[in-house]
């Protein structure tokens, strides 16, 4: 009997371990999401990349409480684009000062614009962007 529950336990392992091997790119949950891809850094060097990290931070923290994060990365404004969408927003993110809005403002200007692809997000996500 116990030999017989563990072969059962062993094909049910074997058979997860398939699934596994031959769907290994599932698409993803929101909360597999690697924001350090999405929320990307065209600096290499090391001041430019700490700069993308605590942009990226301020935004995940202050920027999505109305909207996904979506609506901020599908977006390649350029610089009138995202100074115009600052405007927009100053009594929206009433927390943080000038000098944290200019931080991140730079951030998208220079790794969200029209020269670049926007990066890939869920379609599930991208179905949403626009629910504010
Ligand atoms: C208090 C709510 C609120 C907060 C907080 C907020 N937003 Fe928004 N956001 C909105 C609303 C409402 C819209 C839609 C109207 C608009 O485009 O101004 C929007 C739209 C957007 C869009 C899409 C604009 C377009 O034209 O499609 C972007 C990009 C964006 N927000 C970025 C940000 C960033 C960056 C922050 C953090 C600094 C932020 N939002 C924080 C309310 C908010």
């Amino acid at each position: 009997m116990a030999r017989m529950f563990s072969l059962k336990v062993t094909g049910v392992l074997a058979a997860a371990a398939f699934i596994f091997l031959v769907f290994p790119t599932a698409p993803a949950k929101a909360q597999d999401l690697d924001m350090k891809q999405i929320f990307r850094c065209q600096a290499k060097d090391k001041a430019g990349i700490a700069h993308c990290d605590k942009s990226r931070e301020v935004i995940l923290n202050n920027c999505t409480t109305c909207h996904v994060f979506v609506a901020i990365v599908v977006q390649q404004f350029d610089k009138a684009g995202w100074d115009g969408l600052f405007d927009r927003h100053k009594g929206r993110a009433a927390q943080l000062n000038d000098a944290q809005l200019e931080d991140i403002k730079s951030y998208l200007v220079a790794n969200f614009n029209p020269k670049l692809e926007p990066p890939e997000v869920p379609p599930e996500l991208l179905k949403e962007w626009t629910a504010y």
